[in-house]
């Protein structure tokens, strides 16, 4: 059922608890390294604050403090980059919960106001209900928008919905649009890559959609345990040998369904994966080598399928792309999908690492700003933080 949306409320004079995922990389001196996830929750809240919103209380998690305070994963940079990007002040109140909360937000002369990291209460995580509802009583409206942590039935995703009126932002409803569409009604043909070192992270999505798309081309670590099963030589290339029944049973049930699986052909092979490493490319891997990207006439048979699709969703690089001399596979094929007019929805973790890195974050239709997230909604699995929201 269709859920409520931002522009399906009426938002003036309202206080507005918004739901963000500002779970964001940080180096040692706690300097951001990457404000994407800040930066696509914008919309949302640049919205609220341009129909009238008394006051925009904005709360999320960062990293893995297990209900405790641990200064590291403090919000208090996060406040300074939104207030930049915001071009707004932001008041940061150095707690979730507690009797000052409400009576801070109400006498606050800013009118947005981020809340300190919830993981520091055990509560959010247990999605323990006196906590939700205390989220809950600090304002009118929810509002979420952390698309990152949607598979997570935490208090302030799932539980605060039990006490007051919950709609999604914008940001969650473009990842609805984009990965939602894809898993239940995607336009043909409809092509899959998967990618990344292990099998066993894309059973799930493999077994989803596999019967939904027209190919599957399997690049990265994970296709060298398929090659394996077909019985090719693959030196010293990453195997999960555990999963070479499963792979066959893939290939077996591919074949079955009539949907082609598309596998690397040729290779580039190193005697040890060092940046440094000689590469050769190779057609049959020799003893010893281990592969670390797909070779020329891989990607040109990737691209010859590709050329032919409608709709695109790419999860896992193709290569060791983090080592420039191993990343020209995954940047060829990230090139071409962006010259291709067609719906490309990139899968977020290492996959939306490498389409930054090679700077075409604006060729793609869409990357979504969740890991495990778009992992779990590209299985088709129910997210939580989504199908809590109120229906229209
Ligand atoms: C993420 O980065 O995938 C989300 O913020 C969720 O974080 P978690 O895996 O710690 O719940």
């Amino acid at each position: 059922m269709a859920k409520l949306t931002l522009k399906d409320i009426d938002l003036k004079n309202k206080t507005v608890l918004v739901r963000a995922d500002f779970n964001v990389p940080q180096d040692a001196s706690l300097s951001i390294t990457d404000d994407t996830r800040i930066r696509a929750t914008l919309p949302t809240l640049k919205y609220i604050l341009e129909q009238g919103a008394k006051k925009l209380v904005i709360m999320s998690h960062l990293g893995r403090p297990d209900g405790k305070v641990v200064a590291k994963y403090s919000l208090k940079p996060v406040s300074v980059r939104l207030q930049e990007l915001l071009g707004q002040e932001v008041l940061f109140l150095n707690e979730c919960v507690g009797d000052d909360i409400k009576p801070e937000i109400d006498k606050s002369k800013e009118k947005v106001i981020l809340l300190e990291n919830l993981r520091y209460h055990a509560e959010e995580e247990a999605n323990e209900a006196n906590f939700a509802k205390k989220l809950a009583s600090l304002a009118d409206i929810f509002v979420n928008d952390a698309f990152g942590t949607a598979h997570r039935a935490h208090a302030s995703t799932e539980g605060v919905t039990h006490f007051l009126k919950s709609a999604a932002g914008f940001l969650l409803e473009k990842e609805i649009k984009y990965i939602g569409g894809a898993v239940s009604n995607p336009v043909k043909p409809f092509m899959v890559i998967l990618g990344g070192a292990k099998v066993s992270d894309k059973i799930g999505m493999i077994e989803n959609l596999l019967p939904k798309c027209d190919a599957v081309i399997i690049g990265g670590g994970m296709a060298y345990t398929f090659l394996k099963a077909q019985g090719e030589p693959i030196g010293n290339s990453k195997l999960e040998k555990e999963k070479l029944e499963l792979a066959k049973s893939i290939l077996e049930k591919a074949k079955t369904l009539k949907k082609e699986i598309l596998l690397p052909v040729d290779h580039l092979v190193v005697d040890s994966v060092d940046v440094n490493a000689q590469g050769q490319i190779v057609d049959q891997i020799p003893d010893g080598k281990i592969a670390v990207d797909i070779g020329p006439k891989t990607i040109k048979l990737f691209e010859e399928k590709l050329k032919t699709a409608k709709t695109i969703v790419w999860n896992g690089p193709l290569g060791i792309f983090e080592m420039d001399p191993f990343s020209r596979g995954t940047h060829e094929v990230a090139n071409f999908i962006g010259s291709l007019r067609t719906t490309s929805i990139i899968g977020g973790g290492d996959t939306a690492a490498a389409i930054a890195k090679f700077k075409l974050e604006d060729k793609m239709s869409h990357i979504s700003t969740g890991g495990g997230a778009s992992l779990e909604f590209l299985e088709g699995k129910n997210l939580p933080g989504i199908a809590a929201l109120t229906d229209k």
